[in-house]
């Protein structure tokens, strides 16, 4: 099912293609990321309103270039090149392309020469943009007019109003274009002539209709884990297909505190949802015993899961549907634009289980960023507490002790968090973080308490900000906030006797110390 309105984005693997898409929504006109290589028929059927063609990595001229259908820039479908997306208009249509242009990143200046449409309402103003790109146009096609230049690149947007196809050689998605967003609106409603209206009801909407028409009569099965993406997705399904969704919730025994109690609590003494709780963390921590490598852990746990999954959900019987939270920062984390490629961590922890049981699976959020799910979240009217919350990786705290896992490290660790949390949501600092939560390390140092001397573990605090977990930066919380929860964790739990702050981004860290 497609909205009336839709702009199609086509992926020519930019780390950030799907942002693109993300921006369109923000406007209020939907929009989804397809392969780069989508047949002109296929467009014909979906019939979007406008086209805008990613950035990537190649270059037009490389052997295996990822080119669209050439159909496609003559459907009369408005389009919009971005970096690359500029150079495959310039290389279909016969512009001139130089790979050995001087290559450019980072923030450039430029020139607007013409503000009647992409630019509309920059008053010939110079605008700020981000570029990052190594081969550059250096002739228009015949019918284009250049509407922008830099220094470095002298035909940096292009336009050719009568078949309403434009350029950039910029990125107007990403924040380091402060302009950008008016570029897009300006190409979605000005050129495109979407009219807008796309809130988390529409979402809503589409998506409940898409999991009725996927599932029919037939159960959906959920593991509900408490975090945002299962919690929405589970109260989301239920809205759709009613008391044909059963969920399990796992406790792993890597949960925070009180959290298990929680998420029974919430969903099913108070929403009636069928929900097995299944307590498996004597079995998850006895696979554990002696496991130290990150990686090895995340196998481990996704492994037991499988296992107690999987027993737990055969007593069911004949469900077809497996549900899953994934976001799109999930599936690039994972895949590449042209199949699976290099994983920088093992995020699927329930990967291998479709496979295994024979599962059809539901994603129904695997375009949308985690705060497109908490806007659907607030509109279903979840309560604040869960739809805010942090994200909780998988493998919960078994990624957040350093070393081996034992019970008593688990205990001290829940205690730490508890405090730490606990103080940031008394400062107000809570909503206003991506992600915080401590480490243990498995380092213990020298301390002195009463007369005496100590010799116990060092506990580290992580808070950081960040738009979708891909990138973050080290979140300065005040020193006097840092103080009180290091004087309560040293007084009140015992086994730790030093507590210190993460200052590191990602990259070159991971938000995770695991
Ligand atoms: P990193 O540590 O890779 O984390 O910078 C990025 C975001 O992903 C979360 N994360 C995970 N989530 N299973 C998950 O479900 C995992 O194995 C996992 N590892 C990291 C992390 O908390 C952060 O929000």
């Amino acid at each position: 099912m497609h909205p009336a309105e839709l702009i199609l984005v086509l992926d020519f693997g930019a780390q950030y293609s799907q942002l693109i898409a993300r921006r369109i929504r923000d406007l209020g006109v939907y929009s989804e990321l397809r392969a780069f290589n989508i047949g002109a028929d296929e467009v014909k059927k979906i019939a979007p309103r406008g086209i805008i063609l990613s950035g990537g990595p190649s270059s037009v001229y490389d052997a295996d270039a990822p080119l669209p259908d050439p159909e496609i820039l003559g459907l009369g479908i408005p389009v919009l090149g971005i970096c690359y997306g500029l150079q495959v208009i310039a290389h279909q249509l016969g512009g001139a392309v130089d790979p050995g242009a001087r290559r450019e990143y980072g923030r450039a200046e430029v020139v607007i020469r013409n503000d009647e449409d992409l630019f509309a309402g920059f008053d010939g103003k110079p605008a700020t943009v981000w570029m990052s790109h190594g081969d550059a146009l250096t002739r228009a096609p015949s019918g284009f007019e250049s509407i922008a230049s830099s220094d470095n690149s002298p035909i940096c947007a292009v336009r050719d109003a009568a078949r309403k196809i434009y350029g950039v050689q910029f990125h107007p998605e990403v924040v380091h274009t402060p302009r950008g967003n008016e570029i897009l609106r300006n190409f979605a409603f000005t050129i495109c002539g979407c009219r807008g209206g796309w809130d988390p009801g529409s979402i809503i909407r589409m998506k409940t209709e898409e999991i009725r028409a996927a599932v029919g009569e037939e159960k959906v099965l959920c593991a509900l884990s408490g975090g945002v993406d299962s919690s929405v997705l589970a109260v989301l399904l239920h809205e759709a297909i009613g008391d044909r969704l059963h969920c399990i919730h796992i406790n792993n025994g890597l949960m925070r505190m009180r959290e298990s109690e929680q998420i029974v609590e919430l969903y099913r003494d108070r929403y009636h949802f069928n929900l097995k709780y299944v307590d498996a963390s004597g079995e998850f921590l006895e696979h554990l015993r002696g496991v130290t490598d990150p990686e090895r852990k995340r196998k481990v746990i996704g492994k037991t899961f499988i296992d107690v999954f999987e027993r737990e959900a055969s007593d069911l019987g004949g469900v077809r549907y497996l549900a899953q939270g994934t976001l799109y920062p999930d599936v690039i984390e994972s895949t590449s634009f042209r199949g699976p490629s290099h994983t920088i961590k093992t995020h699927h922890n329930v990967g291998g289980l479709p496979e295994r049981m024979n599962f059809t699976l539901i994603e129904p959020f695997r375009e949308l960023f985690k705060d497109e799910v908490r806007a659907i979240g607030r509109e279903l009217r979840l309560p604040a507490h869960f739809v805010m919350r942090h994200p909780f990786p998988g493998p919960g705290l078994a990624v957040r002790i350093v070393g081996e896992i034992t019970r008593e490290g688990l205990e001290v660790l829940r205690q730490v968090d508890e405090i730490f949390i606990g103080e940031i949501r008394k400062a107000g600092w809570y909503e206003q973080l991506w992600q915080a939560f401590a480490v243990l390390l498995p380092v213990k140092s020298v301390g002195v308490m009463g007369d005496k001397r100590t010799y116990e573990s060092v506990a580290a605090l992580r808070a950081v900000h960040s738009t979708d977990g891909m990138t973050a930066d080290w979140a300065p919380l005040p020193a006097d906030l840092l103080s009180v929860v290091s004087g309560r964790i040293v007084n009140e739990v015992r086994g730790v006797n030093r507590v210190v702050y993460d200052i590191s981004s990602k990259p070159p860290s991971t938000i995770e110390w695991e």
